[in-house]
C-alpha cells in the first residue's frame, strides 16, 4: 500500500545537480543502512555524539518509521544515480513537552558535502516547520561544528552552552524579509523560495 505520507519533488542543487527530495518512509531502510556506510566516522560522531559502526534494526526503524508530523524526515537522491543510497538526510522531531519546538539534525554523506545538500535539507525542514506551526528548530552541536552555530546565528539563531554542547535555537519566521540582513540570510531566503516553488509547482 502506498505510504499516505509520501511526498517528493525534483530540484537542482546550487551546483546544478538534479536531485529528488522525498519524505523518508519504511521503504528507505536499506538506503539509510547503505548510506550510513558512506558517512565517515568523524561525521557520524558529529551527528550522533558517539562512535557508531552501524545502525541497529531498532535505530533503522526509528529513523524510517516517521509520521511526518511529530517526526519529519526528508532525503535527497541524485537523479543521475537513483540506485545509490542518496546524498543526505535531514529530520526534525518535536519535543513532546513543547510541541512548537523541534530538534533538527542533518547528515550529508562525506563525498557530497560542500555542495549545498545540507543547506537544502535545512531549507525543506524550515518550510515544513512553517507548515506545521513549529516555531523553533533546535540544533545540538559539538564545538568542532562551531561553524554551524555561526551559520544558524545568521538566520536568527541564539546559542546556549550546555556543558560541552551548543544548543542553537533558530526561530521560524513567516516574514522572510527579516532574514535578509546578512548575505547568508539573503541566500537562504532565495533557497527557501526555490524550494517552495519546486515542492508546489504552479502548473
Ligand atoms: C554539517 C553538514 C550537514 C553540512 O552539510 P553540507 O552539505 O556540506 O553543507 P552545505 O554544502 O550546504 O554548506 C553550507 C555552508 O556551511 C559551511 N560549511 C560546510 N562545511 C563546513 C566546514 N567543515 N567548515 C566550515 N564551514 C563549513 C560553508 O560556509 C557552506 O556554505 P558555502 O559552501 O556557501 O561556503 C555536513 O557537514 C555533515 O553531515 N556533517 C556531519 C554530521 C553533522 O555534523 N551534522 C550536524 C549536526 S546535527
Amino acid at each position: 500500500m502506498a505510504d499516505e505520507h509520501f511526498e517528493s519533488f525534483h530540484f537542482r542543487l546550487a551546483d546544478g545537480t538534479p536531485v529528488e527530495f522525498h519524505t523518508i518512509t519504511p521503504e528507505d531502510r536499506e538506503r539509510i543502512r547503505e548510506g550510513f556506510a558512506l558517512v565517515s566516522e568523524q561525521s557520524r560522531y558529529l551527528r550522533f555524539f558517539a562512535p557508531l559502526n552501524d545502525l541497529s534494526d531498532q535505530q533503522l526503524e526509528y529513523l524510517t518509521d516517521v509520521d511526518q508530523d511529530e517526526h519529519v524526515a526528508w532525503g535527497i537522491i541524485d537523479l543521475a544515480h537513483p540506485e545509490q543510497p542518496g546524498l543526505g538526510v535531514g529530520r526534525f522531531i518535536r519535543d513532546p513537552s513543547e510541541a512548537d519546538v523541534a530538534e533538527v539534525a542533518v547528515t550529508v554523506a562525506d563525498e557530497f558535502q560542500h555542495r549545498g545538500v545540507g543547506s537544502a535539507l535545512f531549507g525543506i525542514l524550515y518550510l515544513r516547520a512553517m507548515d506545521l506551526g513549529v516555531q523553533t528548530l533546535r540544533a545540538y552541536i559539538l564545538p568542532e561544528n562551531r561553524f554551524i552555530a555561526e551559520i544558524l546565528s545568521q538566520l536568527g539563531g541564539t546559542v546556549q552552552w550546555h556543558d560541552n554542547l551548543m544548543q542553537v535555537d533558530v526561530p521560524i519566521v513567516e516574514n522572510w524579509a527579516r532574514l535578509e540582513d546578512t548575505d547568508l540570510g539573503a541566500s537562504f531566503v532565495e533557497l527557501l523560495h526555490h524550494l517552495d516553488d519546486a515542492r508546489e509547482p504552479s502548473d
